[in-house]
């Protein structure tokens, strides 16, 4: 079965890196790019809105004992400030223990700006080379929530055969599956198909981070997550779910040669060009993962301002060896 992560509570304690990091502090940084980016929800400015969470969380990221590499972040070098790939993070560089840190200050920056839902800031942590270094190209995802036997969903089949082995293993006809869709005009054929099997077919806007990890939550009625989308998002996805049950297959997509180039710079082989990854495949080891909502959605709280000059903030954080779920409310001064 799909458990969190074979590894056993406290597995290689002794040498695992992520006990020497505060797993709790990951927070206070998920809640600074919140908090930072919240400032600028409904303002219509997705440059703004991404820029203010970026600066949060690099400033956060230097009160955590660690030795940090962003693996996924803001971009290549030359691209990107700050929280660039390969950019060292932490207050002990050199001397704290060894992360990965893939990243994402604001996972949704259209929704920020309008003021849609579900927007967060997102990060996952791993023992150094843990993370698959996902290039900034678009993935091909399909996830399904804990409970189902291994193997259930396989990229490999069409999406009608995919929802008929995980209606057939729920027990339910395939018309009563519910299956999460980023809105695109790409996926006007995958969509036609979905309703043809009279599957129920939520549509959404931007935020595929929080799509697919609505497959674990009963309470969102999604039963499984299908479509293209950012393959650094698929990244993130997939340590959610190591953390907390559920399957992930992600292929690569690759438009042009340069993006084909990029994904070489990052370690993949092109015999891996068309591999499907397992969720195994992509987070490997312990991982934590981190997030606070930005705007309210199925995962989480946004951050709401209150008449009395406070605001809260609510996050998420999540741990592989353990399988321990948090839920964090904070309260914090407004200014
Ligand atoms: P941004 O925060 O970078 O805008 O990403 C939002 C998002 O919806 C992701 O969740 C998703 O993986 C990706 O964009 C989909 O890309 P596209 O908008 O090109 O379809």
């Amino acid at each position: 079965m799909n458990s969190p992560t074979d590894a056993a509570p406290d597995a290689g304690a002794a040498d695992n890196p992520l006990d020497r990091v505060l797993v709790l502090e990951m927070v206070r940084v998920t809640e600074a790019a919140a908090v930072a980016a919240s400032k600028l929800i409904g303002r219509g400015d997705e440059k703004a809105a991404d820029a203010a969470a970026v600066e949060a969380m690099r400033r956060a990221f230097d009160t955590l004992e660690m030795d940090g590499t962003v693996v996924i972040g803001e971009g290549e070098r030359d691209e990107a400030p700050m929280l660039y790939i390969g950019e060292k993070v932490g207050g002990a560089i050199g001397t704290g223990p060894k992360i990965d840190i893939a990243l994402d200050p604001l996972e949704g920056t259209t929704i920020t700006a309008k003021a849609g839902p579900n927007a967060l800031a997102v990060l996952a942590a791993a023992e150094q080379g843990n993370l698959l270094n996902a290039p900034d190209t678009y993935m091909d995802k399909l996830a399904v929530g804990p409970g189902y036997p291994e193997g259930v969903i396989d990229l490999a089949r069409s999406p009608s055969e995919n929802v008929r082995a995980v209606a057939s293993a729920k027990g339910v006809e395939p018309s009563e599956i519910i299956v999460c869709v980023l809105d695109r005009p790409r996926h006007a054929a995958l969509i036609a198909e979905l309703r043809s099997l009279g599957c129920g077919v939520v549509l959404i806007g931007d935020g595929d981070v929080a799509g697919v990890i609505a497959v674990t939550d009963p309470d969102t009625t999604i039963d499984m997550y299908m479509g293209s989308g950012g393959a650094p998002e698929g990244v993130l996805a997939a340590a959610a779910l190591r953390c907390v049950g559920g399957q992930f297959n992600g292929r690569l997509i690759f438009r042009n040669e340069d993006e084909k180039a990029r994904a070489r710079k990052w370690g993949i082989a092109d015999a891996d060009f068309d591999r499907i990854y397992l969720r195994d495949d992509l987070v490997k080891g312990d991982c934590i993962f981190a997030a606070t909502g930005v705007t309210s959605g199925s995962l989480l709280e946004g951050v709401k301002y209150t008449r009395d000059g406070k605001m809260t903030t609510e996050s998420v954080v999540m741990r592989a060896s353990s399988g321990t779920v948090r839920w964090i409310k904070g309260e914090h001064r407004a200014r």
